[in-house]
């Protein structure tokens, strides 16, 4: 079954056993409508990824891993377009939580799906114990404090922000839990697959300053100019667009050349590149390509 897939159904089977009997029914539909159509996935496929590198040899451990990943993910947007964050309006094309449901739904939503993440994890146990601890492990070590989400969120509360522990917690924390939980879940060690997660991460952060810069809200789906509007630290602004494409570029180079030795080694580095043109913001492309040579 395609990657997509096994996320997809991993992650529709988690939400229907929350919004079993005897749940509350706008809760229950909050916890769909946060998941679902879902976004672009890229955690979830960069572990899949990864755990096929590794020979994937219990791949209903990959799929409840790579569930988990995503599910803190959702809530981490909930929580983030919360007027007490960034007061967002939009989420993928579609009101936020807390405008379709109110604060006090969206808050639960995104506690929820927290503790969903690792309920998941636990029923994975099943399959093979000893995994499974270390899944929790790692989920937990990069969704909490201090090398988690919540400690990049905290970072913004700060008078003086240091840019690149705010930058690795925020958004590299769950790129090293997608390429470590995708080793652990097909038996491999940890430790070495920080690396490649870290310099994913960090290209993608770069890459997300490049959308909030350059597109409009009904391109991303959700309101853009954020990082003007909060102040925060942003490559594009350090720079200049130019610049930060080079410098997400040199990023993913760099990420190919510390994949740790695997039987899917080459695989693992056309998937690096593959995310490298996802990522790369077609409108720079589009000039790239009208640009007269020497220009
Ligand atoms: C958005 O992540 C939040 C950041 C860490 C920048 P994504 O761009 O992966 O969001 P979805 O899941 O595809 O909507
Ligand atoms: C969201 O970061 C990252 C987390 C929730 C951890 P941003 O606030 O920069 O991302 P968007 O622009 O809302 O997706
Ligand atoms: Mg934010
Ligand atoms: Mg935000």
């Amino acid at each position: 079954m395609p990657f997509a897939a096994r996320i997809d159904d991993a992650i529709t089977s988690a939400i229907r056993e929350g919004q079993a009997a005897p749940s509350p029914s706008k809760l229950a539909s909050a916890l769909h409508y946060t998941v679902t159509p879902g976004g672009a996935r890229i955690r979830p496929i960069i572990l899949m990824s990864v755990a096929a590198a590794c020979g994937d040899d219990k791949p209903e451990l990959a799929n409840a891993a790579a569930a988990a990943l995503e599910l803190i993910h959702c809530a981490s947007l909930v929580h983030d377009d919360l007027p007490c964050f960034d007061d967002a309006a939009t989420r993928r094309g579609k009101p936020a939580v807390h405008l379709a449901f109110g604060e006090p739904l969206a808050v639960l939503t995104g506690d929820s799906l927290i503790i969903m993440a690792f309920e998941v994890l636990a029923k994975a146990a099943v399959i093979d114990p000893a995994r499974a601890v270390e899944l929790i492990r790692i989920l937990s070590k990069r969704t909490g404090m201090p090398n988690g989400i919540c400690a990049g969120q905290g970072w913004e509360s700060e008078e003086n922000i240091d840019l690149s522990a705010y930058h690795r917690a925020k958004t590299g924390a769950l790129f090293i839990a997608a390429t470590q939980m995708g080793a652990v879940a097909a038996g491999q060690d940890a430790e070495q697959w920080e690396e490649l997660g870290a310099r994913i991460g960090e290209a993608f952060q770069v890459a997300d300053d490049l959308r909030d810069a350059l597109y409009d809200e009904d391109a991303l789906g959700k309101p853009v100019g954020q990082d003007d509007l909060h102040g925060r630290p942003n490559a594009v602004t350090e720079l200049g667009v130019d610049g930060a494409i080079q410098r997400m570029t040199d990023i993913l180079g760099g990420a190919i050349s510390s994949i740790p030795r695997c039987p899917g080694e080459a695989l693992l580095a056309k998937m690096v590149r593959a995310q490298a043109e996802v990522l790369t913001p077609m409108k720079w492309r589009a000039q790239q390509s009208n640009r007269v040579p020497g220009e």
